[in-house]
């Protein structure tokens, strides 16, 4: 990783989560300063311990929607990574507020107290596939439009984006905009590979899938999508930057299920399809086909080392040698 990736110090929301807790790793065996900002409504201390006797790294247990602190906390940080959300897709179908809140005010909350910092330079967001909707052009490249989410939490990453953009150009930093694909790897708490294996351990003879179970999307392992937002954030020239992540295939959520079942050694596990919604989507929201264009970051050098069925079965390996966590 280069030394001038990140002038300063950094900031991480969300830095104790699944995504967050991994780059983190990343900066502080790199020697950053980091700060990371966490609710550990999700995420969770254990994730980041192993730095809390470094020097330089300080975590701040803060909550986005107390707006107060952010400022004090912020303060000196040259760089943001903002990774604080709700990413459950579902859970804004049943509760859009959660999504509102959590995704979009909690931005803007973060956006007030930049601009009132004035030390940061450079904001890194991670956003979402799912601000495509159900795209016609598949894969979906980063100048598809027009962009009409599906869901309340890929309209929530929308909003966010479009905050982003115009404090960047309202208040002179820069930018740079991840919308991922599916990211897997050890420290997820959500997810099909996690709701999978959860529902297995307590049922190893059947399990219920969402949907018809032909819905297919790409998925990346957590490795790869770090790789590739170093790589676009030293990379970025525009005011700003966006890129798509994500692998260069799909695998089934019946495929997720077999591989599952293998890994763990079961068999004739019988599936239960729900059937789901709206021509057998998972739930409500749910984007049926999903893959990226990611060429844009292809451009730069940058390749992922698994492909979406690699992704996914390292995943599975890592989550089921660490043990699933606070289910
Ligand atoms: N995992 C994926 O497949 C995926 C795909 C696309 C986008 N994303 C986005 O990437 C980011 C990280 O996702 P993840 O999978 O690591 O999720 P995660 O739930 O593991 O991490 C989110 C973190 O944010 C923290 N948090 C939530 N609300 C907060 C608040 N109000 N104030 C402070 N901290 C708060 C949680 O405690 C958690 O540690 C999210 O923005 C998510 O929307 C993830």
């Amino acid at each position: 990783m280069s030394p001038h990736l990140c002038s300063g110090k950094i900031f991480v929301t969300g830095g104790a989560g699944f995504i967050g807790s991994h780059l983190v790793d990343r900066l502080c065996q790199n020697n950053f300063d980091v700060v990371v900002f966490d609710n550990l409504s999700a995420g969770r201390k254990e994730n980041i311990e192993k730095w809390f006797e470094t020097s330089n790294f300080k975590f701040v247990f803060g909550d986005l929607l107390l707006s107060e602190k952010i400022p004090h906390d912020l303060s000196g940080c040259e760089t943001v990574f903002h990774l604080a959300a709700n990413p459950e897709v579902r859970a804004g179908s049943e509760n859009p507020t959660l999504h509102f809140e959590q995704n979009v005010l909690a931005t803007f909350n973060l956006l007030e107290a930049v601009r009132k910092a004035e030390s940061v330079k450079t904001l890194v967001f991670t956003s979402s596939s799912t601000v495509y909707g159900d795209a016609y052009e598949i894969p979906t490249p980063e100048n598809y439009a027009p962009l009409k989410p599906v869901s309340v939490y890929g309209a929530s990453k929308l909003a966010s984006e479009a905050l982003i953009a115009s404090y960047a150009y309202t208040y002179g930093f820069k930018a740079v905009i991840y919308r991922l694909a599916n990211i897997v790897g050890a420290r997820t708490k959500h997810g099909v590979i996690h709701d999978f294996i959860r529902k297995l351990k307590e049922n190893p003879k059947s399990l219920e899938i969402l949907g018809d179970g032909t819905q297919k999307k790409s998925y990346l392992h957590v490795s790869d999508c770090l790789e590739a937002m170093l790589i676009g954030l030293e990379a970025s020239k525009e005011k700003v930057e966006i890129y798509n992540i994500g692998s260069d295939d799909q695998v089934s959520v019946k495929e997720i299920a077999d591989i599952i079942c293998g890994k763990m050694g079961l068999n004739n596990v019988q599936y239960m399809f729900t059937g789901g919604v709206d021509g057998g989507r998972g739930w409500k929201g749910d984007v049926k086909f999903m893959l990226l264009n990611s060429n844009k970051l292809k451009q730069l050098g940058w390749k992922p080392k698994f492909n979406s069925r690699q992704a996914v079965e390292r995943a599975v390996e890592e989550i089921l040698k660490t043990g699933l966590k606070n289910y």
